[in-house]
């Protein structure tokens, strides 16, 4: 059974349980207004039986029995008798007074033909003198004394009070009443029911057409219901899952596409040196090198490119290593003043012999110590001065090495004044195999590796690392490392670092 189904069946019970309760308190209340079923009618005279009258209609009726007892033919009197209804008819009650079978007077208050008629018969002991009686739906409350005129003859005095005037007007507004109530409740109830629909089936109706679309793989939608309850909780939840399946979709087909160019970029990069040595032993088997210089420009050149291959094979291998996450590292705190120190020294004779000034901004501080692995650190490092040599092209060439350090960083700069990074290039060039220049046979020769691998082992500090650069003009990397800072906060003392 749907919940659409199940909706309408529970508004529907509902509708018919309080329209039957509504029947039901209507018609106990029409029974027990105006009288019509015995035990409410008994409901009613026990209390109108005990006390019929008003205060005032009680000291009147009290005066006409003193009447009835002392004098009784004084109540034939017409002008005292409508003297006394006239004080009743303020209270709502009238005077009836009866002699034998005849009327003497009878109120203009009740206007009810049938008065006589339902009036108790003589009973001179005057053994019950308050009750009720009740023509068609009118009830009536009264007090009567029954005494004897002084010829003998039987007479009564009755002061009556008209009971529940509302019963006439419930008696005929109720139908009316009945189906305004009936008509507001089923309207309330369509309502209700469709503001229900609207909110839970609606929504329901779109996560299953969402999840369908999911099944069949379509993720490039969205899905927003503007709703704060539970249905827009759930498809809250939805269309997060839906954003995170998409993205891990998108991270696979990604991971495929760059497992691919990995594949292609590699085997281009190793078939190029491979079919370089191919060619000159195929030259030395043909007798090509016939002297024995040539013999040894062939054989240095072949030595050549295999010490490429392996450089490149290594990169390689480094790089797929960190890439995955496979090669620990080792921190420890390194005095980065001093670490760049060693760097610049261990440079200096390829520096020297490529006429390149070195200039080395040391900060005034003697130690700055971060949280390094210093093989890795070195490596970076030369990877990145390696590039300003690799790519230098002014006949001034010159390297800056500068630190830079904040209260938790330390940020280094390397800066050359080489031929620098056309700006649509700059973003990648820590992409691995990105090499900025078309061709990637040129003189320089590289794996486009040396800085992805810079790249990764600076994030593996936990560091970032970043370039500006100006075509023509020159290039500079930088990269931050976390400062371990002493007990004391900043380290001014000149110590030995550790490392
Ligand atoms: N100092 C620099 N000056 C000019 N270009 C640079 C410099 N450093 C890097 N590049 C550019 O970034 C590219 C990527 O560098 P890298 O990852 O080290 O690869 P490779 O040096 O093997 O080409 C280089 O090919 C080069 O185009
Ligand atoms: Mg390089």
């Amino acid at each position: 059974m749907s919940i659409r189904i199940k909706l309408l069946l529970s508004y529907t019970g509902m509708l018919v349980i309080s329209l039957l309760m509504i029947v039901l308190t209507a018609s106990l209340f029409t029974i027990a207004s105006t009288g019509d079923v015995h035990s409410f009618r008994d409901f009613y005279k026990v209390h109108y039986q005990i006390n019929p009258l008003t205060e005032q209609g009680e000291s009147i009726f009290l005066d006409l029995k003193y009447l009835a007892k002392n004098d009784p033919d004084e109540l034939q009197n017409k002008a005292l008798l409508r003297d006394y209804d006239f004080k009743l008819r303020a209270e709502k009650s009238g005077l009836y007074v009866r002699h034998e079978s005849d009327q003497i007077y009878e109120s203009l208050t009740f206007n009810q033909p049938e008065l006589k008629q339902a009036l108790p018969p003589y009973d001179l002991g005057n053994s019950k003198i308050r009750s009720t009686f009740n023509i068609g739906a009118r009830f009536y409350a009264y007090a009567k004394f029954d005494f004897m005129f002084k010829d003998g003859t039987k007479g009564g005095v009755f002061v009556i009070r008209e009971r529940s005037p509302f019963a006439e007007v419930v008696r005929n507004l109720l139908p009316i009443l009945s189906i305004m109530l009936v008509g507001v409740l089923v309207i309330a109830n369509i309502l209700l029911y469709r503001w229900l629909t609207r909110s839970v089936i609606k929504p329901l109706h779109l996560l299953r057409d969402s999840a369908e679309r999911i099944k069949d793989g379509n993720l490039q939608f969205e899905l927003d219901l503007h709703s704060k309850d539970e249905m827009g909780q759930l498809s809250g939840a939805f269309e997060s899952m839906r954003q995170r399946l998409q993205e891990s979709v998108q991270l696979q087909l990604q991971y495929e596409e760059n497992r691919k160019e990995l594949i292609s970029n590699i085997s281009h990069d190793l078939r190029t040196p491979i079919t370089n040595i191919k060619g000159y032993i195929e030259g030395i088997r043909d007798g090509v090198a016939d002297t024995p210089e040539k013999m040894e420009k062939y054989v240095n050149i072949i030595y050549a490119k295999a010490v490429d291959m392996d450089k490149l094979v290594d990169e390689l291998f480094l790089y797929s290593k960190l890439d995955l996450n496979q090669v620990p590292f080792t921190f420890e705190p390194v005095n980065i003043v001093r670490f760049l120190d060693d760097c610049i020294e261990e440079l200096r004779y390829d520096l020297e012999d490529q006429g390149v000034g070195i200039t080395w901004n040391q900060h005034e501080a003697g130690e700055v110590l971060v949280i390094a692995d210093l093989e890795k650190l070195k490596r970076t490092v030369l990877n990145i001065i390696g590039n300003s040599l690799k790519y230098m092209d002014k006949p001034q060439k010159e390297i800056r090495v500068s630190l830079m350090p904040t209260a938790d960083t330390v940020t280094v700069e390397i800066t050359d004044n080489g031929r620098g990074i056309p700006q649509d290039a700059l973003p990648h060039i820590f992409e691995r195999f990105y090499r900025a220049e078309s061709s990637r046979n040129s003189a320089t020769g590289g794996s486009g590796l040396g800085l992805a691998i810079a790249s990764q082992i600076i994030e593996g500090h936990d560091g970032s690392i970043w370039s500006a650069s100006q075509e023509g003009e020159g290039t500079s990397i930088f990269f931050t490392l976390k400062r371990l800072m002493n007990e004391g906060g900043m380290e001014q003392d000149d110590t030995n670092s550790n490392h």
